[in-house]
């Protein structure tokens, strides 16, 4: 009788190693995510060098099943990263306040970066949903087609999706990196992630340019 309770209470207990193993993957879907963020900038930016350019780069990505692998591949690692990621966050309003309070007695610039992680997360889930739906809804993925979108009234959503997932990709990969004791130098860390974030960021908004403009002619 006693050691049926005592291998109830073994079970019941949780894993000890449960939260190393959630973590863990937090910070490897984060940075699977961040890395896919990048490319796909660099990728929609080849519209810089031209239709052809563009179209010639999606038709590969296809005829070669890389886009069929890639996209699954990324709506998982998306989906388990809320979840992981999601367990932090404050859902309730009671939770949100006493968030609220503490930034602001605190007032310190890491947990003001976290609170903007929160808000850029809900954004990104949101947005980056409806992005995914409305590209795949229309697949396969051509110049015009983008233009067509980006000049119909799509321009100011991706600007702000633009900012809200650099930011927290920028963010999350600093704050992985001092999490998990890969940088010695947070400064020079801090100062590299600006630059390449600054990059993407000018990249992404001369590609959305260069749409607005081919849409315009269309
Ligand atoms: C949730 C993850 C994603 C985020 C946060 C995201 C973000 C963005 C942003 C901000 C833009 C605007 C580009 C610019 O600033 O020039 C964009 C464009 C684009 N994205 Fe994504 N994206 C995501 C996933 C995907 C996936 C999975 C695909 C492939 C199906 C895709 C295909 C495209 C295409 C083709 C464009 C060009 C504009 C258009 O056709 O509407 N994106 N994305």
């Amino acid at each position: 009788m006693e050691s049926a309770k005592t291998l109830q209470k073994a079970l019941i207990r949780a894993n000890p190693k449960t939260d190393l193993y959630v973590d863990l993957a937090e910070a490897a879907t984060g940075i699977s995510l961040v890395a896919f963020l990048w490319i796909h900038m660099l990728f929609v930016g080849t519209i810089l060098f031209g239709k052809q350019i563009f179209d010639l780069l999606a038709e590969s990505l296809d005829k070669y099943y890389l886009a069929h692998i890639g996209i699954p591949a990324v709506i998982v690692i998306f989906l388990v990263h809320i979840f992981v990621a999601g367990r932090r966050a404050p859902w309730r309003l009671s939770d949100m306040q006493t968030t609220w309070r503490h930034a602001r007695m605190i007032a310190h610039t890491d947990t003001w970066i976290w609170v903007g992680q929160v808000v850029t997360a809900l954004i990104i889930v949101i947005m980056g949903s409806i992005h995914v739906w409305s590209v795949m809804y229309e697949w396969p993925i051509t110049a015009a087609k983008s233009a067509l979108r980006v000049d119909s009234g799509y321009l100011w959503f991706y600007v702000l999706l633009l900012l809200a997932g650099e930011y927290h990709a920028g963010f999350g990969l600093y704050r992985i990196c001092v999490k998990w004791g890969l940088i010695s130098n947070r400064r020079t860390a801090g100062w590299v992630l600006k630059v390449i974030t600054v990059a993407i960021v000018a990249i992404g908004l001369g590609a959305l340019y260069m749409f607005k403009k081919f849409g315009g002619a269309l």
